[in-house]
């Protein structure tokens, strides 16, 4: 493994001193860069683009080719899983990630197959070993997957929903069939992140976009459980390093001490939660990864720098913050605001709190 020349990520993921705050941005490769969009045309369909190793490594580069980025993270997507579990998906234009063949029957869980990560997840594989080859360590490289719950919403809706009925009445309906499909999306998952980090990834990070429609109770049995159960089976100590693993649930502020508890290193945060309250509230059990309103970025160059500027003063410098924001960003935002943002953090001298 290639020592990384800038390791500002994993140390502040850890809790560890930085010279100062590291920030990558969610969705980082995307729609708002136009050499993004003339490659996805290049490519013809989003998982043309993902399923080929040489696009995907050119596309995971090019915002740092633009920004001087603390971390690069893997081009791919949550539904690969799915899609390596034969349930068809296709990316509709203006619609988002359709599935051919959603979950709606018993058989359709029981004959689900578990996916051979060095079989149909092998461009992934691929795919790492390209970034890492052209990074050389330059800064540390991002493997995620979705959580449990996330993709089952997908599968069993067979689309994206406003209010993912279809799953919510399957836990009243058929608790035990959801428990089966939760536990195989937890066994494919694990096989999944450790075939990442067998290929190179220096951090890893659980999506849960989804996890914050259900109650309070269900969300801590049927989101954050089959998270914590991936983590205990992740290999996340190496010898020599440790790969710290974030778990992000959308929608998540109320739940955030029982996440601290849950394994993860650091949690991520969505804007509509306080930095501030939330690190109150996890203490110095774990990082966190946050969260300013990916709408700031509308904003001019002046509110954007005082918006960041606001958020870097929370933690001042102290170790446990990656900066970033608290959703994807969005496909219309000016890439000039992205480069003023990055600015802000990087030249931001925390003064660290004397108590
Ligand atoms: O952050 C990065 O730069 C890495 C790449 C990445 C993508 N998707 C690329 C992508 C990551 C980390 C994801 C995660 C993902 N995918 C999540 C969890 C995070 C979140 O945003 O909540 C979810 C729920 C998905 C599923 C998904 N993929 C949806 C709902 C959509 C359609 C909506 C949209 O934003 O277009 C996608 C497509 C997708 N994934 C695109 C990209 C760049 C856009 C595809 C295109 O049209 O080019």
């Amino acid at each position: 493994m290639t020592p990384l020349k800038n390791d500002r990520l994993i140390r502040a993921l850890l809790r560890q001193e930085v010279d100062r705050t590291p920030i990558w941005i969610m969705r980082q490769a995307g729609r708002y860069l136009p050499e993004y969009r003339a490659l996805r045309q290049k490519a013809g369909t989003f998982m043309e683009l993902v399923q080929n190793p040489t696009l995907a490594c050119e596309v995971t580069l090019q915002p740092l080719a633009r920004y001087d980025l603390d971390a690069a993270i893997l081009f791919s997507d949550i539904l690969t899983i799915p899609h390596a579990m034969g349930l068809g998906l296709e990316f509709v234009a203006g619609e988002g990630p359709i599935f051919t063949k959603p979950i709606r029957h018993e058989q359709d869980v029981q004959n689900l197959p578990i996916p051979d990560p060095s079989e149909e997840l092998n461009y992934v594989l691929d795919a790492i070993g390209l970034i890492q080859n052209e990074l050389k360590g330059r800064v540390p490289l991002i493997g995620f997957g979705g959580s449990p719950w996330t993709l089952a919403c997908y599968m069993v809706e067979g689309s994206g929903s406003k209010d993912f009925s279809k799953i919510r009445a399957m836990r009243y309906a058929r608790p035990a069939l959801l428990e089966a499909l939760l536990d195989k999306l937890i066994e494919a998952t694990v096989a999944y992140l450790n075939a990442q980090i067998a290929a190179g990834v220096n951090a890893v990070m659980i999506f849960d976009t989804w996890g914050g429609i259900l109650s309070p109770n269900d969300y801590l049995h049927f989101s954050l459980k089959p998270m914590q159960k991936i983590i205990a089976q992740l290999n996340l100590n190496q010898n020599d390093r440790r790969i710290p693993c974030t778990i992000f649930t959308k929608n998540g502020g109320q739940h955030l001490s029982a996440m601290a508890s849950s394994g993860a290193d650091a949690l991520g945060i969505d804007w509509m939660t306080s930095l501030a309250e939330a690190k109150h509230k996890v203490g110095d059990k774990v990082a966190l990864q946050g969260n300013l309103d990916p709408a700031v970025l509308y904003g001019n160059p002046g509110t954007i720098v005082q918006a960041a500027q606001e958020m870097l003063d929370v933690y001042a410098g102290a170790p446990g913050h990656v900066f970033n924001l608290g959703h994807g960003i969005y496909p219309d935002v000016d890439p000039e605001h992205v480069a003023v943002l990055v600015e802000t953090v990087h030249s931001y001298v925390g003064t660290r709190p004397i108590i």
